[in-house]
């Protein structure tokens, strides 16, 4: 236990670039929110304007059948998906990384010549910030969100977001919508709170080939789409935090997607776990001491709808997140524009136009850019940001001993302590 007080201890305060939540504007008619020769447009296609399409009714055998049921084969991946990665292989978009190995718990591994830390590679998981992705929220403001539903522990936390006037943002695994599609209308329907992607099964995403990444993304964004009136999502949470330079470009060159880490974790995801790394006592320590601290850089805390005491962990501390003045908004709000990439919540209008319009065919992407992952420029510098307690370990679809880390020797020690020692 001590060892995982150590690793929480090491949180590093630092600089941070915040960002004062703008008011809400109104989405602009006729236009999404990326540009019109964006992939994800010709991805993710409406009838056009008047050609409404219509959706089947979620939780219904139509509505399931045209999904993978687990991992996706990537030898029957949409077409349109493929051409679309390619075409962005080609432009110089996508970095030709190879993939990490897991190591069971401990952080995935590069072969030789590839430092996680570097800017080539600038794994998520080993601290590596790439500018434009979300670690940390404005000042003053706790980001409430949740990973790994919908799962049955997650009304009973809708229904206190409910009685409390909150909203989250959910990253939902694609799966576990496909098999708890009314625990999926209670979140998207009933609390409108904003529904984002965790991956169809939950991989480290490192891990993954190109035409896996593709699949893990694209299947839980149609998942999504397809049960929410066509709203496309904009934000995805790596699973363990695990992602790095090219998956990261695969997310947003291809689906424009906004990668979104955390900047503390209090490791809720153990306590149901058989060695659990903490106690709940422990977890309201630890959210005591983020909630009573500095504001200066607001929290985006990693929380679970895994297990009913991941929720009670969200639930105990909510008082004083209340008490102490900060203020709460979903992940989506706080990064201050809409949550979806056509529209601006889960009750607002979506924008239908231009998407699935004959007239616009699938971007022609130059071939002439550097080599460089457009609009990355990693930095290579360990966090900027507040300390992720990254690599954490969420059971919902697989287990494996306990990774909670920072870095692979704290894995290490960390994996021992739970999987063997711990008391
Ligand atoms: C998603 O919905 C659209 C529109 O109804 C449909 O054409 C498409 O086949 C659905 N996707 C899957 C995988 O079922
Ligand atoms: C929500 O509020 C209702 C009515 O006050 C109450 O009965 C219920 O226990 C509350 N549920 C949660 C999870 O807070
Ligand atoms: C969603 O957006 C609409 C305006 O488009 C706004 O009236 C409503 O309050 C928003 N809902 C939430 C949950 O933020
Ligand atoms: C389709 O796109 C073209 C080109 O941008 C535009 O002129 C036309 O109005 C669009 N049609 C509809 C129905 O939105
Ligand atoms: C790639 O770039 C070259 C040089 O600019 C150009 O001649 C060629 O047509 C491009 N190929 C494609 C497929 O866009």
């Amino acid at each position: 236990m001590s060892c995982l007080t150590a690793v929480l201890l090491l949180a590093t305060s630092a600089v941070y670039a915040t960002v004062a939540p703008t008011p809400e504007v109104t989405l602009p008619l006729n236009k999404w929110y990326h540009e019109y020769d964006h992939p994800v447009h010709a991805l993710f296609k409406r009838g056009a304007v008047g050609d409404a399409v219509s959706y089947s009714a979620v939780g219904t055998p139509e509505w399931a059948t045209g999904f993978p049921p687990g991992v996706p084969d990537t030898a029957s991946l949409p077409q349109a998906w493929v051409d679309a990665l390619n075409a962005a292989v080609k432009a110089g978009k996508i970095p030709d990384i190879p993939v990490s190995t897991g190591s069971n718990g401990m952080n995935p591994v590069y072969p030789t010549g590839y430092d996680p830390m570097s800017p080539t590679v600038c794994s998520s998981t080993w601290k590596c910030v790439i500018p434009g992705d979300l670690w940390d929220a404005p000042a003053g403001v706790v980001g409430l969100s949740f990973d790994d539903g919908p799962l049955p522990p997650s009304p009973q936390l809708y229904q206190f977001l409910a009685n409390n006037s909150e909203h989250a943002t959910h990253f939902f695994i694609g799966t576990n919508i496909l098999e708890y599609p009314d625990i999926f209308m209670t979140a998207f329907a009933t609390n409108h709170d904003d529904i984002a992607v965790h991956t169809w099964t939950h991989p480290y995403m490192t891990t993954k080939t190109n035409l896996e990444v593709l699949g893990e993304l694209g299947w839980t964004m149609e998942l999504i789409q397809n049960s929410t009136g066509g709203r496309v999502p904009k934000y995805w949470r790596p699973p363990y935090g695990d992602c790095d330079t090219r998956v990261r470009a695969i997310a947003k060159e291809v689906f424009g997607l906004i990668t979104v880490i955390w900047n503390q974790d209090t490791s809720d995801w153990t306590l149901s776990e058989p060695y659990p790394a903490v106690s709940p006592e422990e977890v309201q320590q630890q959210m005591t001491k983020w909630l009573t601290g500095p504001k200066d850089t607001g929290l985006i805390i990693l929380e679970h709808e895994l297990s009913d005491k991941s929720v009670k962990a969200f639930m105990d501390a909510y008082p004083l997140m209340v008490s102490n003045g900060w203020k709460r908004l979903s992940v989506a709000q706080l990064d201050a524009g809409p949550a979806y990439q056509n529209s601006w919540n889960s009750t607002s209008q979506v924008n239908p136009a231009m998407v699935g319009n004959s007239t616009i065919q699938p971007p022609t992407l130059s071939n002439t850019s550097t080599t460089k992952p457009s609009g990355t420029s990693a930095t290579g510098k360990p966090g900027s940001s507040g300390a992720p307690d990254a690599n954490q370990k969420s059971g919902a679809t697989h287990f494996s001993v306990a990774s909670l880390a920072l870095t692979g020797i704290i894995a290490f020690i960390v994996a021992t302590a739970g999987g063997i020692i711990m008391a």
